[in-house]
């Protein structure tokens, strides 16, 4: 059997049963209140919130502990216009070719086209990267386990901390994502993830009118 260090499980916490329905509860109704906002104000906002959210990001699960992901923060207004300009160019291709109608028709209520100003407006865009392997110091590769899965579930934990912060994001995909390696120079062992833009919401912030599934119409329980 094979032996590895343990230390004991201290910052457990356990709640009576009313207590956990209410604590569920409440941390259901924050996350119901978010919403991805696609006008921001170019308010700033102090770095070290956006570190904060970072190490709730990286308390994800990972597959093997890797930890297969990077990220950046680009606050800069020069790298800002780089990558509107990158991603703007991509988008026109998107809606105006590489999109099926089938595609286009799912984004018809959200009213999203090509052009992205929130990418220079808002105050952080944190590109996320996966990293399909790491590499150790004297080069050797290591493999990562379920990097889309646990860098999936990083994103999670950093939108949710965010929001939990009282910030804004947006989950921007533009496609394909390669100049993304290009002009923040990351390795091509990362692949580019998302595009999480941060904030506040501008003044007169309005987000499409749509609904999210009921709790039956997702879910299913097996019982024996
Ligand atoms: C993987 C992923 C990619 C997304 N890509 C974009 C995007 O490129 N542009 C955009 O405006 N919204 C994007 N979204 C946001 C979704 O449109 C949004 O989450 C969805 O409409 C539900 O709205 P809500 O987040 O306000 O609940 C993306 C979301 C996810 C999870």
């Amino acid at each position: 059997m094979s032996t590895y260090p343990t230390i004991p499980l201290d910052q457990y916490v356990e709640y009576p049963v009313e207590e956990m329905r209410e604590r569920v509860t409440a941390f259901y109704e924050e996350l119901d209140r978010r919403r991805t906002v696609r006008e921001f104000s170019a308010r700033p906002v102090p770095r070290d919130i956006i570190e904060t959210a970072l190490k709730a990001a990286n308390t994800a699960p990972s597959g093997a502990n890797l930890q297969p992901w990077h990220f950046v923060v680009i606050s800069g207004a020069e790298t800002k216009r780089k990558i509107r300009e990158a991603a703007e160019v991509e988008e026109k291709e998107f809606y105006e070719h590489r999109a099926s109608e089938e595609w286009l028709a799912a984004l018809e209520p959200l009213g999203t086209d090509s052009n992205k100003p929130f990418l220079e407006t808002a105050p952080y865009l944190i590109a996320v990267f996966l990293q399909k392997f790491g590499q150790l110091e004297d080069g050797r590769k290591v493999k990562h386990y379920y990097p889309v899965e646990s860098t999936g579930l990083a994103c999670g934990m950093l939108i949710s901390a965010l929001h939990a912060a009282g910030l804004a994001t947006l989950t921007h995909t533009p496609s394909p994502m390669k100049f993304m390696n290009e002009i923040l120079d990351r390795p091509i062992s990362e692949r580019p993830f998302l595009l999480l833009v941060a904030g506040y919401p501008a003044d007169d912030a309005e987000v499409p009118d749509i609904q999210r599934k009921k709790l039956q119409d997702y879910v299913s329980f097996v019982e024996e």
